[in-house]
C-alpha cells in the first residue's frame, strides 16, 4: 500500500500534510466577500429559522469533540446563543434539556459512531433540529440528520484523526458565521476580517508543515518520558485536550490537558524537575494569564514547549523552546496550533516504534455503544 500514502511513511503523516488542501476543499464556494460572508446553500435552516433557537447541543465523541469545544466558543462569540458541548455516551442519558428551540449539532468523521448516532436520534425524537457535521457522504449521520454540512477532508485512514479534526472546524467557523449573519449579531466590520483570515488558513497551514522538522526534534526529546502536561486558556484549552488525545492515542505516553488556570487546584503537584509542559498561549487576551501559568511550571523544574501566534510578544523569553504559529484571527488559532500537536504525537510514536496508523486497543469508527 506504499503508493496510496504517496511516498509518506504513514497514513497519518500523509494526511497531516494534506491539510492545506483539505482547507481549501471544505472552504471552497463557501467564503464570499459581502453579505451574507457565508454561503452554505446546502442548508434547509433558513434564516428566520435559525433566528428562532434558544439553545445550540453540540454532541461528538473524541477529537469530533474536541472539535466542538471550539465551535461552542465560536458560536457563543458570534451568533450569541448559550452552547452546551458533550460527548455522545454522557448527552444521551443526562436528560438534555431539549426543545423545538434547541439546535443539535453532531460532529462525527465517519457518521456511523454508535454513541453519536444514539444521541442524534434521541435528540430528534424529542424534536431538535439535527446538524451533521461529517466527512463521509452517504453515511448513517449524513441520512438521518435535518440538516448536513460535509467537511470534504477526503479519506482518512489513519486511525489517529488529523484533517478531518481540522476541517470540522472549518466548518464550525463557517456555520457560526452563517448563524451569526442570520441573528444580525455579529457586525459586518468584524465579520469581514474574520472571512479574510480563514481563507489565508490553506497557505499558514502550509508553512507551519515547512517547520515539521523542529517538532520532529522536540518530539525526539519528550518521547522516552513518562508523562507530560499540555495548557492552555479558552481556545487553547481545547487544542490542547486535542493535543493530549493526539499523544495518549498513539505514541501511549500518559499526558494530560489541564486549563492553565486550573493549575493551581491541584494538578501542579506532579510538576517536577524536567516534567514536560506544552504551553500554548495563542490568545491575546489570555496571553499574559497564560505566561504567569507558565512561570509557575516553570518554578517547579517543568522543562516548556511554548505555542504563539506571530504578532505576539516574544515568548522565547519565558519558554525553554518555542514555536510561532501564522498570525491569524484568535478564533480561528486552533486550525493552526493543532498542527505541531499532530506533529508531536506523530513523530513520538515513530521515535517510539508503535504501529502509527492502526494503535492497539482502537478502531478508526467505534460502531459499539
Ligand atoms: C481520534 O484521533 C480518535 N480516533 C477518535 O477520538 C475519534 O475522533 C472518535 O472515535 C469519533 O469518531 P467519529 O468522528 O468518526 O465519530
Amino acid at each position: 500500500a506504499v503508493a496510496e500514502k504517496d511516498g509518506y511513511a504513514h497514513f497519518m503523516l500523509k494526511e497531516i500534510h494534506e491539510q492545506p488542501a483539505a482547507y481549501r476543499r471544505a472552504l471552497a464556494g463557501r467564503l464570499l466577500t459581502g453579505y451574507p460572508w457565508v454561503y452554505l446553500p446546502e442548508l434547509q435552516l433558513t434564516a428566520e429559522r435559525l433566528r428562532q433557537f434558544r439553545s445550540v447541543h453540540i454532541v461528538a465523541c473524541g477529537t469530533a469533540y474536541h472539535a466542538g469545544l471550539v465551535g461552542q466558543t465560536a458560536i457563543e462569540r458570534w451568533a450569541r446563543l448559550p452552547v452546551l458541548t458533550d460527548v455522545a455516551s454522557e448527552y444521551r442519558y443526562r436528560q438534555p434539556l431539549i426543545t423545538p428551540e434547541t439546535l443539535v449539532i453532531v460532529v462525527s468523521q465517519s457518521g456511523e459512531t454508535a454513541d453519536t448516532l444514539a444521541a442524534m436520534r434521541e435528540a430528534r425524537r424529542q424534536g431538535a433540529h439535527v446538524l451533521a457535521i461529517t466527512n463521509v457522504v452517504g453515511s448513517t449521520a449524513a441520512r438521518e440528520a435535518d440538516d448536513v454540512l460535509f467537511t470534504c477532508a477526503g479519506p482518512e485512514i489513519s486511525v489517529a484523526s488529523t484533517k478531518a479534526y481540522t476541517t470540522q472546524l472549518l466548518v464550525l467557523y463557517l456555520f457560526a458565521l452563517h448563524m451569526a449573519c442570520a441573528r444580525g449579531t455579529l457586525p459586518a466590520e468584524e465579520i469581514g476580517p474574520i472571512v479574510e483570515a480563514l481563507g489565508r488558513l490553506p497557505e499558514q497551514a502550509a508553512a507551519l508543515l515547512e517547520r515539521a522538522d523542529d517538532v520532529a526534534d522536540y518530539a525526539q526529546s519528550i518521547a522516552w518520558q513518562e508523562h507530560l502536561f499540555f495548557i492552555g486558556r479558552g481556545a487553547d484549552y481545547a487544542v490542547a485536550m486535542e493535543g493530549s488525545l493526539k499523544l495518549k492515542e498513539i505514541s501511549y505516553i500518559h499526558s494530560e490537558a489541564y486549563a492553565a488556570g486550573e493549575l493551581k487546584h491541584g494538578t501542579l503537584a506532579l510538576i517536577e524537575e524536567g516534567t514536560p509542559v506544552v504551553a500554548l498561549a495563542t490568545q491575546p487576551e489570555l496571553y499574559e494569564k497564560t505566561v504567569s501559568n507558565i512561570k509557575e511550571v516553570i518554578a517547579r523544574g517543568a522543562q516548556v514547549l511554548g505555542i504563539a501566534a506571530a504578532g505576539q510578544p516574544d515568548l522565547s523569553v519565558h519558554a525553554h523552546r518555542t514555536l510561532t504559529i501564522p498570525d491569524t484571527h484568535p478564533m480561528l488559532a486552533p486550525a493552526l496550533a493543532v498542527i505541531p500537536l499532530q506533529l508531536l504525537a506523530y513523530y513520538a510514536s515513530v521515535t517510539l516504534g508503535h504501529d502509527v496508523d492502526k494503535p492497539r486497543n482502537l478502531a478508526k469508527s467505534v460502531t459499539v455503544e
